[in-house]
């Protein structure tokens, strides 16, 4: 856990930043992925030795990979070309089976869909038990712990959460915990600005990683939040660069969003209150793409 000093100035709410790139995989996503395993171990839905199959952007792959390793379930992924090549190189490090779905313009509002009935197609095909994160519920369970570190780490009351949201599990998840030490928390979802459909806009392609799916998480109801911010993907990168030079923290473009919308509630409210944002991954999962690569045409 951080304060960024820095990027909020003296005019603003305090920023705290809860660092998730130091998980074994890189991300938060580990939270989740052990969180949807044991769950299903626990109920039976799992049994030793069965394969498990998924449709991910690569980060939820990765902690799977590396969770199924450990519990020795052989695992099937469908990702794409869209998303970055380390957290594929990951997944198959791990020992995963990955099916790419060809997408070279980026993260279109037909991409999930296309990927989602492609790991349905493998289910049926060979009895795979299929996490299917955007409509478990472990997953939201997964993140209880991180909301309840934050309620014993920030130095304060917490009034407000920003986060960027895929599945919204982390969003769901921490907020739940946050609201039992708070209940008055302004609770704030981030989307990419060129597919902001929480916002009422419509879907679009986009290159902030990890969300802006084109449709409604389906476990995201409107009384789990308070307000939207859509960030262009753009700023989320710039953000997620300046956020490296200025505080140390070492991101990818999701963290940006979450950065840049958490400047914006902490400008609004001013001095004396406490915005909290998540640190989603570490910026080595980054490092072959476009955001830190010199020099930088558009993004
Ligand atoms: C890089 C990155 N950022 C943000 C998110 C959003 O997290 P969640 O699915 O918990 O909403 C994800 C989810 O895949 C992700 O991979």
């Amino acid at each position: 856990m951080i304060r960024a000093g820095r990027l909020a100035g003296t005019d603003a709410a305090e920023i705290w930043v809860k660092l998730e790139g130091a998980n074994p995989t890189g991300s938060y996503k580990d939270r989740m992925a052990l969180a949807m395993i044991e769950g299903a171990e626990r109920d039976g839905r799992l049994s030793p030795g069965q394969t498990v199959v998924e449709y991910t952007g690569g980060s939820t792959g990765s902690s799977l990979a590396f969770v199924c390793a450990v519990k020795g379930y052989p695992l099937r992924i469908v990702s794409s070309d869209a998303f970055a090549v380390e957290k594929l190189a990951t997944m198959r490090a791990f020992g995963a089976q990955v099916e790419l779905v060809p997408s070279p313009s980026g993260i279109t509002p037909d991409l999930i869909p296309a990927m989602m009935r492609r790991a349905a197609e493998i289910a049926a095909e060979t009895g795979a038990f299929a996490t299917d994160q955007f409509n478990n519920t472990d997953m939201i369970d997964g993140y209880r712990g991180l909301g309840e570190e934050l309620n014993r780490q920030v130095a304060g009351p917490i009034a407000a959460f920003c986060s960027y949201v895929g599945t919204a599990g982390c969003f769901l998840g921490t907020s739940r915990a946050l609201r039992e030490a708070a209940p008055d928390l302004h609770r704030v979802v981030v989307e990419p600005g060129e597919s902001a459909v929480l916002s009422g806009r419509p879907a679009g392609t986009h290159h902030i990683e990890g969300g802006g799916t084109g449709r409604r998480p389906p476990q995201l109801h409107e009384h789990e939040y308070d307000e939207v911010i859509a960030v262009p993907g753009v700023e989320a990168f710039a953000m997620a660069r300046a956020a490296a030079r200025t505080e140390g923290v070492f991101s990818g473009p999701s963290t940006g969003a979450n950065l840049v919308a958490a400047l914006q509630v902490a400008r609004r409210l001013g001095p004396g209150h406490r915005v909290v944002t998540i640190q989603v991954d570490s910026g080595l999962k980054y490092l072959a793409g476009s955001l830190y690569a010199e020099p930088r045409p558009g993004l």
